[in-house]
Parts: structure tokens; sequence; C-alpha cells
């Protein structure tokens, strides 16, 4: 069976979400590909928030995206995201994207941290508008990667589901170490 790429899947699913207009979040830049992506959705009329730990990360976005006025990058933990996003923006959140792990070509021992990652999904659930969408590509084939997946299918599952309705692609389902995507629609404001 043919393995499917869960970062196309990702873009186009969330094509479905995403309006000229409208505000994303990028939790996790790294070089900038899914950053690009957000900023041609919601055009020169919305507005995307980047996050990344790493300088070179938040340079190769820079470069990438030509820094445009409506991009917002931020050198720091997307677990201080609350923080970042302006009042007026708080539930307007279209969409959120996590892309967990190392940046590719860079330093495979920086990689996303469970004790930042749900503090981070924690609030990016908050931020999200209704109707909003978040997601989360996990890889569990790394160091580290499987414990962090086992805890984000946990955070999932622990989510209210008059709140949130969730659904998981396997990129290989004979494959347990295969990357995963998890894609959380906001459909109530309230548990
Ligand atoms: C798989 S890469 C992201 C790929 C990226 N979205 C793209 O399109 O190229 C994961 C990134 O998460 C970043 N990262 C790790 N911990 C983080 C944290 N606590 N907050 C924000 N970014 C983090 C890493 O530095 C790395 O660049």
């Amino acid at each position: 069976m043919p393995r499917i790429s869960l970062p196309k899947l990702t873009h186009e699913l969330l094509s479905a979400y995403l309006r000229k207009g409208d505000i994303a979040i990028d939790a996790t830049v790294g070089n900038g590909h899914d950053t690009a992506f957000l900023l041609a959705k919601v055009g020169k009329k919305g507005h995307v928030y980047g996050f990344d730990i790493q300088a070179t990360a938040i340079e190769a976005t820079r470069q990438l995206t030509n820094n445009p006025d409506n991009l917002t990058l931020i050198t720091d933990s997307h677990a201080k995201l609350a923080d970042y996003i302006p009042l007026g923006h708080v539930g307007k959140i279209k969409a959120c994207l996590f892309n967990l792990g190392y940046l590719p070509g860079g330093d495979k021992r920086i990689i996303t941290q469970t004790q930042s990652t749900l503090p981070a999904l924690n609030a990016a659930s908050e931020v999200l508008a209704v109707g909003g969408i978040l997601t989360v590509l996990a890889y569990p084939g790394h160091p580290d990667g499987d414990q962090e997946t086992a805890q984000v299918a946990e955070w999932c599952a622990k989510l209210s589901s008059e709140q949130f309705d969730c659904r998981v692609f396997d990129s290989d389902v004979e494959n347990p170490a295969a990357p995963r995507l998890w894609l959380i629609d906001k459909i109530c404001a309230y548990p």
C-alpha cells in the first residue's frame, strides 16, 4: 500500500478551512514551508504568527517568505503562545499547525518536547476560533518522538467531545513508527 505524505495531506485538508483574511499560526516554522503555505492561503489581508525556538529556523522562514508585513515571527517556545497572540485575535485563529520533531537539515538533537508541546496544544486550543482547526503531525519513529506521539494521543483523547472533534490519519497503518496526523476541529466555544 503506498504511504501517504502527511505534510501534503495537511495542506490539502487545511485548504478547505482557510480563506483570504484569516488568521493562522505555525507553531513550529522550521524551514518555513508550512508558513509560506499559510501566507498564500490567508492572503495579504490575513495574518500568520510563526514560532520556533531556533533563530536559524526563524531566519530560514524569513528568507523563504520574503518577510511580509502580515507575518509575525517569534523566536520563542510555542508553550508561550498565549503571551504573543493579541487579545483581539484570541478566539479568531482559523488554523494552528504543529509539525513536531526536528528541523530538517538542522541539529537533530533539538526536537519538540512533550513538556512544552502539551501546554502549547492547550494554548492553541484556547485561541482557536469555533470552526477553526488544529493540526498536529507527530513522528513516533525518532528518539523521544514515540513518547511525544503517545502523549499527544492521550491529550486528544481527553478533549471534550462537545467542544472538539478529533480525527487521526496514519501514513502507514502497518508501521507503528510511521508519522501520524491529528486534525482537531473546534466545534463549540465551551465544553
Ligand atoms: C519538523 S520541524 C517543522 C517543519 C516546518 N513546519 C517546515 O515547514 O519546514 C520542527 C521545528 O520545531 C521547532 N521546535 C522545537 N521545539 C519547539 C518549541 N518548544 N517551540 C517552537 N518550536 C519548536 C524546531 O526547532 C524545528 O524547527
